[in-house]
């Protein structure tokens, strides 16, 4: 089925661009079917069928290895899309959470590189990938400077940082770089276990305009029942959740009263689609059948009112997991 004339659109912050509110993530555990031996003419498969769903944001990084699978897919279609790509911020095989940071003249190769991968000559938004708290400084004396060179010679058209939302589920990092807003673009984590970027996040993006992609709606705890019982059991234990408050095999069904979400995937996209802050919901899939669930998910209603109310008891104070 195509949804093509049924994708929602909105303004992607301050850039001024119209992306979709969908749109494809091509790292996460998939990296479009690449993790589980998908052939790239497989994986090219899934973003043909986004582009065909009405999906015009692509988020890719050099670390994923799918750069170049984007770049095929996008072959004579590379005017309709928004490419989202990024760079490392450390040296190649060191320690990201660590301090071994690269020279900032590599940005200029490594961007020439993603350029080539992704058979384009611009990259509408260009991240720093992952970083975290204490390497925000750096990044902003040392590789800011260099990334807007790129960008006035028209290579980059907005800059973008993503956070490490396993390592700082309370967005420590963009907290920091909110404040000193270099960025035109973020990326978050958020989902129905930890929505805490709506207290520290989503207000400031909101006040100052910043275009706001969110990660991790789904992940594993999400997607994987077994997963979500492990996390479960672990909030319970840590004494975060009530053991009384919720069926420990069964946390979420919940949401699938009186028919309102078919699965707990589906509330799980909804619920961030309809968070006030959100523009873009990243979806990662190496399977055709869950992008097109996934879009028709994201294209839904928000989920009612009684299981939202019951998600902020349960897990609305939660800052310290990230469903992964
Ligand atoms: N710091 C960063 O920069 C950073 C970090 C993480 C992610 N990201 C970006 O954010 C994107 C999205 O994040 P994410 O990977 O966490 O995506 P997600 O949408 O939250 O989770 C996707 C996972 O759920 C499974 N899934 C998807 N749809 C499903 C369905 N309908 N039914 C059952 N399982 C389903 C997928 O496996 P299947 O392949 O089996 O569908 C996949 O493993 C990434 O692709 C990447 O672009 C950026």
């Amino acid at each position: 089925m195509d949804f093509t004339a049924h994708m929602d659109f909105t303004t992607l912050g301050r850039t001024g661009l119209k992306v979709s509110v969908a749109g494809l993530g091509c790292g996460g555990h998939s990296r479009l079917g690449k993790t589980k031996g998908a052939s790239a003419e497989q994986s090219g498969d899934v973003v043909r069928a986004a582009l065909d769903l009405g999906i015009n944001f692509i988020d890719t990084a050099p670390a994923y290895g799918t750069e170049e699978i984007v770049g095929a897919a996008l072959k004579g279609r590379r005017d309709g899309a928004v490419l989202s790509t990024k760079t490392q911020i450390v040296t190649s095989g060191s320690d990201v959470l660590g301090t071994d940071f690269k020279d900032p003249s590599q940005l200029v190769a490594d961007l020439e590189k993603s350029l080539t991968a992704l058979q384009t000559d611009y990259i509408d938004v260009y991240h720093l990938h992952g970083v975290m708290p204490e390497q925000h400084a750096w990044c902003a004396e040392h590789l800011l400077p260099v990334l807007k060179g790129m960008q006035s010679q028209g290579k980059i058209r907005y800059l973008g940082i993503t956070e490490r939302f396993i390592y700082d589920p309370t967005h420590e990092m963009l907290g920091v770089a909110l404040e000193d807003d270099h960025w035109d673009v973020i990326m978050t984590g958020f989902n129905l276990i930890n929505p805490s970027a709506r207290n520290v996040v989503f207000p400031v993006t909101q006040s100052k305009n910043v275009g706001t992609l969110l990660m991790f709606a789904v992940r594993r705890a999400l997607s994987q029942p077994e997963a979500l019982r492990s996390l479960i059991s672990d909030l319970i234990s840590d004494g975060l959740v009530g053991a009384d408050d919720i069926d420990p095999e069964n946390p979420l069904d919940f949401l699938m009263d009186e028919n309102d979400a078919d699965s707990v995937v589906e509330a799980a996209y909804r619920f961030c689609r309809h968070e006030p802050g959100v523009d873009i919901v990243l979806t990662g899939t190496g399977s055709v059948a869950h992008l097109k669930e996934n879009v028709r998910s994201i294209l839904k209603p928000a989920i009612a009112e009684k299981s939202q109310k019951i998600l902020a008891r349960l897990f609305g104070h939660i800052n310290n997991v990230s469903g992964n």
